[in-house]
Order: structure tokens, then sequence, then C-alpha cells
């Protein structure tokens, strides 16, 4: 499964295809919330395309087994690189990403470096993987959402349109929050957050909270962030 995603900052309308052999799996979350109104705003476009229109095999074949024995089928070249090579006609994509969970750990550093790009191109593997000549031939950068083992890619394609999308100027309402979330500070998290009643159960919301006190709140956000962080990760 290949997915292809254009990313922009400009008022230029953004593209974004994905190549599926699932395309369900991929529709719904760009339908809804915070990616369904970049979309309607022109900031992202996703598209999806299934990659077994792309083969020229019998019964719309896209894997087979590995050489040299091993479980589980593999994506063929073919289908493949004639999609990649077909789309790229169109656009030159800046990063052909194959999502797999032997490749680097993805993180806000990554996001945020993704965000700057217009035009990305995302893999998504199915079965065992993919042919490692598509790789070797076609792919910039091999991308992990985490260590452990999803049953495709589609759901990591999810993960990093998703990050990257709401980094896109105009995206949020609030211009700032983006900026303030967790990992995007030195303090690693966001502090914990209240809303009414001031009182629920006999808890009460931290005092200075409602002090008003802009400088204050600030300090005790940054730090209470700082504090959970360090609990958080000491975990590990
Ligand atoms: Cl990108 N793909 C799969 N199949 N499993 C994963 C992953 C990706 N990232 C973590 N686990």
């Amino acid at each position: 499964m290949l997915v292809l995603v254009t990313l922009t900052d400009s008022v230029e309308p953004v593209f974004a295809l994905v190549f599926s052999v699932v395309p369900e799996l991929l529709s719904s979350p760009f339908n809804h919330s915070i990616m369904k109104r970049a979309r309607e705003k022109g900031l992202l476009e996703v598209n999806l395309v299934n990659l077994r229109d792309h083969t020229t095999y019998a019964r719309a074949q896209v894997d087979d087994y590995q050489f040299g024995g091993g479980a589980g089928m593999l994506m063929m070249c073919e289908p493949l690189a004639k999609a990649i090579e077909e789309l790229s006609k169109d656009r030159t994509y800046d990063e052909i990403i194959f999502l797999t969970p032997d490749g680097e750990l993805f993180n806000q550093k990554m996001a945020n470096s993704l965000s700057l790009k217009e035009n990305l191109l995302l893999i998504c593997g199915h079965y065992k993987g993919i042919d490692q000549r598509v790789i070797d031939t076609f792919v910039t950068k091999e991308i992990s959402i985490g260590d452990y083992v999803l049953t495709g890619g589609e759901t990591a394609a999810i993960v990093l349109i998703d990050s990257i999308t709401r980094l896109l100027p105009g995206v949020l309402g609030d211009s700032e929050s983006a900026l303030t979330d967790s990992f995007q500070t030195d303090s690693g998290f966001d502090a914990p957050q209240y809303t009414r009643p001031s009182e629920f159960r006999g808890m009460k919301v931290p005092e200075i909270l409602l002090s008003g006190n802009h400088r204050k709140v600030s300090d005790w956000k940054m730090e209470t962030g700082k504090a959970k962080f360090k609990k958080v990760k000491k975990k590990k």
C-alpha cells in the first residue's frame, strides 16, 4: 500500500494521494474534526488510490512469496514501482517514506521537519513488507511509529499525517496551541489542565490557576510540565 500526502503552508491547494489495498482503513480519519477542517480550508489534501489498480498481474495480485523462504508474503516490485513512477509525473515528492517497524523512530522533531515539506509520498507496507529493491530505488526515509508491530502501515500513516497536519499554519484555531503542546517546549509535557467547576468531588483546582497572575500561572505550568516529564520518563 502506498500513501501520497501533499502538505503546504501556502494558499496553494494541497494535494495528497493515498494508495492502498485497503483504502477504507484510511478514509475516516481525514473526514472528521481537525483533519477534515484542514482539508476543507485547502491546507491538506489526502487522496486514496488502490494499489491493486496499478498491478498488471492476474486477479489484481500485489504480493508474492519471499525468496529464500520465510513466513508471510511480500509486496511485489512492479505495482509499487509503476504507481510511484506514474504519480511522480504529476509532482515531485520531497520525501518518499516507507512506514515500517524497522524504520527510524518517529517523534515531534520529525513531524516538525516533515510539516515544512510540500509533497510527501507515504508507502504503507502490508503483508510482510515490500521488496528491498523498491526501497533502494525510491524510498528516502523509513519511519516507525513505535517499538511494536502493526498489521500494516496504514495506522502509522494516519499518525504521521495527523501530527504533521496540526503543525500547518492556519489548521489550529489558536495559533499558539501547537507551540505549547507537549514535546514542543523544553519542559517536555503539558501541565495538568482543569476546567469548571473549580471543585469536583472534593478535589480543588490548584489555587494558582484561579489567581489571575499570568506570570505565576505560566511558571507553574512550566514547572509541573517538567515534573511530569521527569516522572514519566524515569519509569522507562
Ligand atoms: Cl510504520 N508499520 C508497521 N507495520 N508496524 C509498525 C510501524 C509501522 N511502526 C511501528 N510498528
